[in-house]
């Protein structure tokens, strides 16, 4: 699950940036609410209460300067006035997370901004509604309706289903103890889709509706509704139990094949299945694709995602499955809970895969007879190698030099945009420089590797860069992955600390300090071989001037 945030954070970066691009109007409006609109300004003194003395509220939580908040901030003020004014029950409010660093802190806040629902204090869930003004109030208003709705007649029935795009859940017929598991389950998943309880009363119109089916409704039966084909409902033919029937749901509501956008990748995310994605370019591409999909889908339900991205506006994402955005049509298939991407050939089909070719790769994918993608930078050069005194990793020679277990290796894993990591870049030569690192003989190894361009499985999960790990010589062998267990550095990033760690934590105990003045020592020593040194440079200098000429 935790790869899985990884590359949602990818793909919700990446689809939030073209929204913002097609955004029209000014996109620097104030983050904050307007100080005259309804919207209610919290703080840590007051959240509990205001949660707990209103029964529905939408909370934003934010920080003056975030762009999307800005975007945000005038919406969301409108969208409160009018609430205020049309269902005054309904409050919406925000927390400044620079000023209410600790309340923040305690709800997980990580990025901004961060919409939670609230039906009081003890029950927030994440938003992940609309965020203009019309579509947070009419999504707001349909949460105080009730969980289940209740039609009496088939009128009433189609009237309540007629306005929905996504799919909805139906029971036909009930008990009070089966009602009682609809109504929970219809609570769990109520922000995204409709429950309908229908009466026996009109059971003959309800088979004439869902005629794609052959059922009776004899007993309490539940179906999820596709609204694009709602002949044909998928009907729970399991014990009914609150886990079976919420199992149910979350596998049902995925359509067979979908489209992966800014409104539906929520859903996908929310699964644990792997995603197969086919990236294209004109809408007759897709369609012709799309019964291939659907059959597919219905194959492997429950086993599977399979998707459609339109590669105009979203291609970008193929790097975080590596494939090359560029040569599109694709296929590929990315198993979310180990990270695994697998892709069909682009070089063999620069045109994009035929169907023939996607069936068998889809079948072969299950069959175990696929190779992952591994992406990977090119070895270092022998003069990448003399660069720089850190160990330099790619996915290619990771394993190799953390598997080795008479030593102390301890890594960086960054990326080229990260700030902090630019920071410690200096920091991290001259520890790799004490230790002498690339010396066969040191019993340390400092080793640093660009992981947005890497794919390694690391036993301690990468969540933010730098990451800092320590591999202990002879440290117990993690089963997964076959390295070591990794101790995590999570101190200050300064060279006192770092060597005090690997003093600490490292299994060789190896003291950085009384290297540092040993090798000062040696440095006084050593004056000819300094001279000598400079003649090399010298000489190495002058071939080079001899080159360029
Ligand atoms: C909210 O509605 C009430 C009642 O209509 C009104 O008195 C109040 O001024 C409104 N508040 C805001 C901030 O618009
Ligand atoms: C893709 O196909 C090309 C041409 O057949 C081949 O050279 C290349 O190694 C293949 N790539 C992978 C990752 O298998």
């Amino acid at each position: 699950m935790k790869f899985w945030k990884f590359s949602s954070q990818a793909l919700a970066t990446l689809l939030s940036v073209v929204t913002l691009a097609q955004a029209s109007g000014p996109t620097d409006g104030e983050a904050a609410a307007d100080p005259n609109s309804a919207v209610v300004k919290l703080t840590t003194a007051t959240f509990k209460t205001f949660l707990d003395e209103n029964p529905l509220v939408l909370a934003e939580f934010f920080a003056p300067w975030c762009g999307y908040c800005k975007l945000l901030g005038p919406e969301f003020s409108k969208a409160a006035d009018s609430l205020n004014e049309s269902h005054p029950n309904i409050k919406l409010a925000q927390i400044d997370c620079t000023e209410e660093e600790q309340l923040c802190l305690e709800h997980g806040i990580r990025g901004y901004p961060t919409l939670k629902l609230a039906r009081g204090s003890e029950a927030t869930e994440d938003y992940d509604g609309p965020r203009e003004a019309d579509g947070i109030v009419d999504y707001m208003i349909k949460q105080t309706l009730p969980a289940v709705q209740e039609a009496a007649t088939l009128i009433a029935f189609n009237e309540l289903a007629s306005h929905e795009t996504k799919p909805y859940v139906v029971q036909i017929g009930s008990t009070s103890e089966t009602s009682e598991i609809f109504e929970k389950v219809a609570k769990q998943f109520r922000k995204d889709h409709l429950f309908l309880s229908a009466d026996k009363s009109f059971v003959d119109g309800l088979k004439k509706k869902f005629s794609g089916i052959k059922n009776d409704f004899k007993k309490p039966t539940y179906l999820v509704v596709h609204p694009d084909n709602d002949k044909e409902p998928i009907v729970f033919d399991e014990e009914l139990s609150l886990e079976a029937l919420s199992e149910f749901i979350k596998r049902e509501v995925v359509p067979l094949f979908g489209d992966i956008n800014g409104d539906t990748y929520m859903t996908y995310m929310a699964s644990p299945l792997p995603l197969a994605y086919y990236f294209y370019n004109t809408k007759d591409q897709r369609a012709d694709v799309a019964p291939l999909f659907t059959k597919l889908g219905k194959e492997f339900r429950g086993k599977i995602n399979f998707v459609g991205l339109d590669a105009s506006l979203f291609g970008k994402h193929a790097e975080t499955i590596n494939m090359n955005p560029e040569i599109t049509p694709l296929f590929a298939i990315h198993t979310t809970s180990n990270d695994k991407k697998y892709g069909v050939n682009q070089t063999e089909f620069p045109e994009g895969p035929s169907q023939k070719v996607i069936e068998k790769f889809v079948r072969d994918y299950f069959a175990d007879k696929l190779s992952p993608i591994i992406k990977s930078q090119p070895l270092p050069t022998e003069e990448e190698i003399a660069s720089t005194p850190v160990v330099q990793l790619v996915a290619h020679n990771h394993d190799d030099v953390v598997k080795d277990v008479t030593k102390d290796v301890f890594v960086k894993y960054y990326a080229p945009w990260c700030g902090h990591c630019k920071k410690l870049a200096p920091t991290w030569e001259e520890l790799a420089e004490l230790y002498d690192s690339k010396n066969a003989d040191s019993q340390v190894v400092i080793a640093n590797l660009d992981h947005s361009s890497n794919d390694v499985t690391t036993p301690v999960q990468i969540e933010g860069y730098p990451t800092l790990l320590l591999y202990p010589a002879n440290g117990e062998i993690d089963e997964k992955t076959g390295l070591r267990t990794p101790i995590v550095f999570s101190d200050n990033r300064e060279l006192e600390s770092l060597i005090k760690f690997i003093k600490e934590k490292g299994a060789h105990g190896v003291d950085g300090h009384e290297l540092k003045s040993r090798q000062v020592e040696i440095e006084e020593e050593d004056e000819e071989t300094l001279v000598d040194k400079v003649e090399e440079v010298l000489e190495e200098a002058k071939e080079v001037e001899h080159d360029e000429l």
